[in-house]
This record gives C-alpha cells, sequence and structure tokens, in this order.
C-alpha cells in the first residue's frame, strides 16, 4: 500500500482537528487505571502494512480461514446478497486492503449486479489505495471510498442513495470488542438499516486455545511489531518519546470467555512525555492494547437476535474455524 505522510507538528496539535481527538485518546486511556490504548489507531500506514504482513503469516489462520469461504462460496454469498436482483449499496465497514471482498465484487461484476461499492476504513491510506487500485482490477466497478469513523460514514453511505444496503463487517472486526459492546455494535448498524438490509459478518470461532494464542503470538514477531507500531505512531505524530525497546508484547487466550486479549509491559520504572503531559509507567504495568473475542456459533446466533437481525446464511470454512453470516434486518 502507498505511504502518506501522516506527521503532525506541535502547532497542529493546538487546532480542532482529528489529531486532536488522537491526543486525547492517548491520554485518557494512559491516564486510567489500568492503562489502556484503543485498537483503532494501529492503521496507520505503517500499521496497515504491518496488519497485511501478518494476514500472510502461517499462525494467524482467520484471514485464511475467511479466504477459504470467499474463494469456495463466491456464487452462493453473491446469490445470496443479489436477492430478487434489484440495485443495492455494498458497504464494507474497516474495508483494509478489500482481499477478500475482492471475490465478491469480481463475481457481482461478471453477473452484472446493479450495484456500488463504498468501503468505509478509518485510515485514509486504505480508501485512497482502494478508490485508486479497484477501479483498476476491477474494470467497471462504481466505487466511493469513505474515509472515517464507522457509523459516521454509515450515516454519509445512507445519505447518498436510497438503494437497499448490505453491509459487510469482515475479518472478525465484531472481535475487536467485548462481547457485551459487540451486541450494541449489531445493534447500531441495524439502527442505520431498514427492514430486508443485509449485514455480511465475518466471525473467529472458539477453537484449540493452543492454535489461537499462536496467532496473536506469531514467531516472526509481526503481532510484536504491529502492537509497537502504535508507540511508534504516537512518537511520531504526538511529539512523544516513548522508548520501544522498554516495552515487551504479551498476548493472552481465556479459553472460558473466548477473550484473547494483547498487552503491552513497561520493562522498567519510566516516564514518557506525549508533548507536553508526562506519563509515568511502573515497571511490569501493562497497557491494554486490544481484545480479539472467539465466538460460539450459539452466541452469533444470540448476538444476531439480540440486534433485530434473522440469521439467514452461514458460510464455514473447511476446518469450521471461521464463520461467515448473512443477517437480514428484520
Ligand atoms: C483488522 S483490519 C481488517 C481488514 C479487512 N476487513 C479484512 O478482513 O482483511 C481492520 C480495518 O478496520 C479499520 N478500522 C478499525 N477501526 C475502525 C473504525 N472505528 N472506523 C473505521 N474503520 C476502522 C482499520 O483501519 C483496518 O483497515
Amino acid at each position: 500500500m502507498k505511504n502518506m505522510d501522516t506527521t503532525l507538528t506541535n502547532a497542529e496539535l493546538s487546532k480542532p482537528s482529528k489529531t486532536n481527538q488522537f491526543y486525547d485518546d492517548v491520554i485518557t486511556g494512559l491516564s486510567a487505571t489500568p492503562k489502556y490504548l484503543n485498537s483503532k489507531y494501529f492503521y496507520d500506514a505503517n500499521g496497515d502494512k504491518l496488519f497485511q504482513d501478518l494476514m500472510n503469516c502461517e499462525e494467524y489462520y482467520p484471514t485464511n480461514c475467511e479466504l477459504e469461504i470467499f474463494a469456495e462460496k463466491t456464487a452462493d454469498i453473491c446469490n445470496a446478497i443479489i436477492g430478487d436482483g434489484d440495485a443495492f449499496d455494498l458497504i464494507e465497514l474497516g474495508a483494509g486492503d478489500a482481499t477478500k471482498s475482492s471475490y465478491l465484487l469480481k463475481y457481482l461484476l461478471e453477473h452484472e449486479a446493479n450495484f456500488t461499492y463504498l468501503p468505509i476504513d478509518i485510515s485514509s491510506n486504505v480508501i485512497s489505495y482502494l478508490n485508486i487500485t479497484l477501479p483498476v482490477t476491477l474494470p467497471g466497478l462504481q466505487i466511493t471510498g469513505l474515509n472515517g469513523e464507522y457509523f459516521d460514514m454509515l450515516t454519509q453511505a445512507a445519505s447518498i442513495s436510497n438503494k437497499r444496503k448490505v453491509v459487510m463487517f469482515l475479518g472478525s472486526n465484531i472481535g475487536n470488542m467485548p462481547v457485551n459492546d459487540a451486541e450494541r455494535f449489531c445493534l447500531e448498524v441495524r439502527n442505520h438499516l431498514s427492514a430486508g438490509d443485509m449485514l455480511l459478518i465475518g466471525i473467529d470461532l472458539k477453537k484449540n486455545p493452543k492454535t489461537v494464542l499462536a496467532a496473536y503470538n506469531d514467531k516472526e514477531g509481526i503481532t510484536k511489531r504491529f502492537n509497537l507500531n502504535l508507540l511508534e505512531r504516537i512518537n511520531r505524530e504526538l511529539n512523544a518519546d516513548f522508548d520501544l525497546s522498554q516495552f515487551e508484547h504479551y498476548p493472552t487466550y481465556d479459553p472460558e470467555t473466548g477473550a484473547c486479549k494483547s498487552y503491552l509491559i513497561s520493562l522498567i520504572d519510566q516516564k514518557v512525555n506525549i508533548n507536553s503531559k508526562t506519563i509515568n509507567f511502573l515497571k511490569d504495568e501493562y497497557i491494554f492494547m486490544e481484545i480479539s473475542q472467539k465466538f460460539t456459533v450459539s452466541q452469533t446466533e444470540q448476538m444476531a437476535e439480540k440486534a433485530s437481525f434473522k440469521a439467514v446464511n452461514a458460510f464455514y470454512d473447511s476446518k469450521k474455524w471461521f464463520l461467515d453470516a448473512i443477517w437480514q434486518a428484520e
């Protein structure tokens, strides 16, 4: 993916802008007990690249499982989406590099489905990349990339057209929230839709705990670099002085709750300056970085029901490690 310079100066930091939001969220998280950072900030240009490396690494099974579903069940998924054949907007929340959705886009174009693709992503790098590359690799594709937060952009998508909506939320992004928040998120998606609209949602399922943990603790250390990259981003964009060598990546998986969590542990007592603010770290103190929640199939069905969706299709990979479900708004 093309790199874009997102570095901001102190002068820019003092302006009310998206960056101030980043600064405020970082200071709020690192002033809390326990400390945390919001994982949505992982995705600057370096984070996008590291996530792509992660998707290609041996232990990170979710991508391969979902790719298998999209490659082998393309026609079934597309036919379910096309329904009666009326025009629709295909909206993708957190599209990333759209590798998986490209299988669907290609099939839909070949079968002359009447649709517009609206990828949504908080990373401006992702949206410029998709706006530039997809019309070349998929001639005839109608695409409107939307750069911003999920629900702000979903509202914008609804204002662009009143066509029926098919929303995709792939890669188990839903797992980047604890179960209660995930349920609220699905309800909010539902509230942005009309009866009959669809949500195609990719969900990572509970499986052997060793398999799960290995995916977030890869031998090459990509997950570690992905987590540390957020500290590097804070250094670069928020004028901070994190010493990355003094933080260690620590992933955990609890098979009872299905919560896989990543932390960065401070290796020493240390002070970190972020613009004019100083944050103290004790030796062994942690920053909670990200949750990757794993679900049972029945949990996913309950989630659909609580959010007023009807689960209408379920597509699994051959190992039954991953589920792509189609839910219809009731
Ligand atoms: C884990 S990647 C998954 C990409 C893709 N869906 C896939 O399955 O390969 C998550 C993507 O969601 C985007 N994202 C994360 N939080 C977001 C938010 N709050 N609003 C919009 N996009 C977000 C990130 O920039 C990133 O591209």
